[in-house]
């Protein structure tokens, strides 16, 4: 049984499956609307259709139009995301969120207390979401420099084809993403969360997950959130190494960076399309298949909320 401090345990073998059919079954509805019976019982189990652990774009939007200020009440919080990144994200504002089911609050009161362990905020990138709908998620999946983890949960609950290896040099990003894991249920081997640093030119000091020999070309897809821009030129030429040894030949490495349109001051280092080719090109064993206008999502009040960024599809030759 999984119990989250207070509220209803839940049953240990409720499956995201079994939610799922029973929110689409006709006896989620009585005269016309849900069953309180049966809405108490699905929600807060983390597992429901519209606990999707982010807030919901027309939030977001909300936020960025300043509509929250003052005393905010977020009436049927549910496992909080919503409520959570408005107190985040707006600074002038003091909310109150409340549930009818203690399982929700209990919930949403974990991930508060998550949330406390660093300055960042959860999001997940929207490119990322529109790779799963495009079906470029599946077998062995490394996210290289995770985070806290929201890519790599959403893509290891939305692709069951798929088994995410998610890296990031931060224990304490790893120590997040795993707590979060832990509350989404998915402790069932869709996902591996290890500390490794993949600029570690020395395997002995590193995370087996992305050493070891046995792990050598086991990869089918690489992604890489806003990692790649993040690196110094030595680093690069080591973290391109790390990748291409990782990945097995025909696999595929999206990279999302920030671009040279993004002029204001301060940020990670801008990526020409010259310079991403000048690292993966024929020469040095990969191919550059498509690029794409993108944009990086970010707090909502740090740039008003995105920049400009480009996405490469990458083949490793
Ligand atoms: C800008 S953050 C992006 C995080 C996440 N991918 C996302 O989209 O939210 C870059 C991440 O790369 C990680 N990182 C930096 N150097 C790394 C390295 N050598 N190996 C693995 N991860 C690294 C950082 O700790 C940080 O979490």
């Amino acid at each position: 049984m999984l119990d989250f401090g207070s509220g209803e345990p839940l049953p240990a073998a409720l499956t995201l499956e079994a939610v799922h059919a029973a929110v689409a079954s006709e006896r989620y509805h009585v005269l016309g609307a849900p069953s309180t019976k049966m809405l108490t019982r699905i929600s807060g189990t983390g597992l429901a259709p519209w606990e999707i652990h982010r807030p919901q774009k027309f939030v977001r939007d909300l936020v960025l139009r300043g509509c929250f200020s003052g005393r905010v009440l977020d009436a049927g919080c549910g496992i909080g995301d919503n409520a959570l990144f408005i107190a985040k994200a707006c600074p002038q504002a003091h909310v109150t969120a409340v549930d009818v089911s203690p399982r929700c609050v209990a919930f949403a009161t974990a991930k508060a207390g998550l949330r406390r362990m660093t300055s960042g905020l959860i999001t997940l990138e929207k490119f990322v979401r529109d790779l799963v709908l495009r079906g470029c998620f599946s077998g062995r999946v490394l996210d290289a420099g995770c985070g806290i983890g929201d890519n790599a949960l959403f893509i290891a609950k939305a692709c069951p084809q798929a088994h995410v290896t998610a890296v990031d040099v931060s224990p304490r990003c790893v120590a997040f993403a795993t707590a979060k894991a832990g509350l989404r249920r998915m402790t069932s081997g869709l996902i591996t969360l290890e500390t490794a640093s993949l600029t570690e030119p020395e395997p002995e000091r590193q995370a087996a997950c992305v050493s070891s020999p046995a792990s050598d070309g086991t990869f089918d897809v690489v992604l890489d959130s806003s990692t790649f821009h993040c690196f110094c030129d030595a680093d690069r030429e080591l973290y391109a190494a790390s990748l291409r040894r990782l990945l097995r030949p025909g696999g595929k490495l999206f990279v999302n960076c920030m671009s040279e349109a993004e002029t204001r001051p301060g940020g990670p280092r801008r990526v020409s399309v010259a310079e991403l080719l000048s690292m993966f090109n024929r020469q040095s064993g990969w191919e550059v298949e498509v690029i794409e206008d993108s944009v990086i999502e970010l707090h909502p009040t740090f740039w008003g909320g995105q920049t400009v960024s480009r996405l490469y599809t990458v083949r490793k030759l």
